[in-house]
């Protein structure tokens, strides 16, 4: 006989298989976030990053998070005006007010729709309440 589906958990609305790696936020490139040599600022990258492993941690609960940490970004290539940008996230490890989230970068070229993994990064991430008390993040959802 199949077994039964796991239950969903209330607190984590749309957690499906831990180390499953998901499409995070997918961004077009634009002028206004180059630099002098026609490349994407690498500030511009660590926000999309820092959004991204956001949304992520919005799977384990549905609280305030904020970024406690941001282990070493590397830049492995760089990205170009009308490059699109994919940023894949997967939580590696979750404590129990806070969750770590690897975010993979990787780039559609424009010209030649080629895809070339750019940056990758550590974050983690720490759920709050309202006062920004680091909460569970098991507990029930606090926004
Ligand atoms: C992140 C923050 C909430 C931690 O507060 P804190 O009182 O030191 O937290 P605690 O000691 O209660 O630890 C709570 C959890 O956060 C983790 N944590 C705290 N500081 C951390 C750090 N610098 N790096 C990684 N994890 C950290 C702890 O390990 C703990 O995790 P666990 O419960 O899974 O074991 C607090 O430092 C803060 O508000 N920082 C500013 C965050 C922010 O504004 N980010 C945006 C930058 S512009």
């Amino acid at each position: 006989m199949t077994p039964p589906p796991p239950a969903p958990s209330p607190h984590a609305p749309g957690i499906d298989t831990p180390g499953t790696r998901r499409l995070a936020l997918r961004v077009l490139t634009q002028p206004k976030d180059t630099n002098h040599y026609g490349t994407i600022f690498g500030g511009v990258i660590l926000s999309y990053i820092d959004q991204a492993a956001f949304v992520e941690s919005t799977r384990h609960g549905r609280h305030r998070w904020v970024t406690a940490s941001v282990d070493r970004v590397d830049f492995k290539a760089p990205v170009h005006t009308g490059d699109i940008v994919n940023f894949y996230t997967l939580t590696t490890r979750t404590g129990t007010k806070s969750v770590s989230i690897g975010v993979e970068v990787e780039v559609e070229r424009f010209a030649t729709a080629e895809r070339v993994a750019v940056t990758s990064a550590i974050l983690t991430m720490v759920s709050v309440d309202a006062m920004g008390t680091p909460i569970p993040f098991l507990s029930p959802a606090s926004i």
